[in-house]
């Protein structure tokens, strides 16, 4: 596996694999990298002759009093996992590569898409997002990008900025990998203290039981989410940022459970800001 630090780097080795036809598959990350992220790069891997990943704490996506600097940073770790699910070429740039002295431009997606959700409790997280995102696909130029489907917001926005601007990518949303008692990996799973570890799984229990409420043929949207937020509020960490149902496509709040149906939710544990949800086509 190649570590390159540099866009012009990863420009000059990539430019080989596209002469010879190859196909490129890129998987961004934060680093700190945990099973989720592994079952991307293993689906990169599958799907592609070329598998590429990045790891950049992104600073443009974090707000003021957010955890920029105490976000959790193992790069040994990460190159050696990496390695093990055959990742060709890891893409570390310092924050200076990215934005440089000067750096002016930023990419936007505008309306509902980013202003409910995690885009109302985090104002400009989006705009870093699909920044970094965008200056990635225009550096690594792949066929195929992944991303996991526990940030289903970040994958929305993602796909909008993708019509929007006509990049020639496909988006591939991945499965949620959870832990065995149902908590979903997240790389801020390790701020939980033992007692919030314990507490965070009525995240994943509620939305499990909301499904069976749906199948069972609840239909209205808002008798499900007053279950769920009674539930949540029965662990005694557990702050309730925002839980929604909505179209998953278009983000906006459904009445009736019908459709291409998302769950979503964000709860603090704690001091620890933890999202989750569960999508069902009904
Ligand atoms: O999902 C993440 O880890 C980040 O938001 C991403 C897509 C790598 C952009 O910094």
């Amino acid at each position: 596996m190649k570590i390159l630090h540099t866009i012009a780097d990863v420009r000059d080795e990539l430019k080989k694999a596209r002469t010879a036809h190859k196909t490129i598959g890129f998987v961004p990350t934060m680093g700190y990298l945990h099973q989720g992220h592994l079952s991307l790069m293993e689906r990169a891997r599958q799907e592609n002759d070329v598998v590429v990943i990045s790891i950049f704490v992104n600073p443009t996506q974090f707000g003021q009093g957010e955890d920029l600097d105490s976000y959790p940073r193992d790069f040994e770790r990460d190159s050696q996992l990496a390695e093990t699910v055959g990742v060709d070429l890891l893409f570390a740039p310092p924050a200076q590569e990215m934005y440089p002295e000067g750096y002016t431009t930023y990419v936007e997606a505008e309306g509902s898409i980013t202003g409910l959700l995690c885009g109302r409790s985090r104002p400009g997280h989006f705009k870093g997002v699909t920044t970094i995102v965008s200056k990635l696909f225009n550096i690594v130029m792949p066929d195929r990008a992944y991303f996991g489907q526990k940030d289903a917001q970040q994958v929305a926005v993602i796909q909008q900025m993708v019509r929007d601007l006509d990049f020639d990518i496909d988006i591939i949303p991945c499965p949620i990998i959870r832990e065995e008692d149902g908590l979903a990996l997240s790389s801020r799973n390790t701020y939980l203290t033992p007692q919030g570890r314990k507490e965070a799984v009525v995240l994943s229990q509620s939305l499990f039981r909301a499904k069976e409420m749906i199948e069972s043929g609840e239909e209205d949207a808002s008798k499900i989410r007053a279950f769920i937020i009674e539930n949540i509020r029965s662990a005694k960490e557990a702050d309730i940022d925002y839980i929604e149902i909505v179209n998953a496509r278009t983000l906006q709040k459904i009445e009736k459970v019908q459709g291409d149906v998302l769950i979503a939710l964000a709860v603090k544990i704690g001091k620890t800001r933890l999202i989750d949800n569960i999508r069902m086509e009904v």
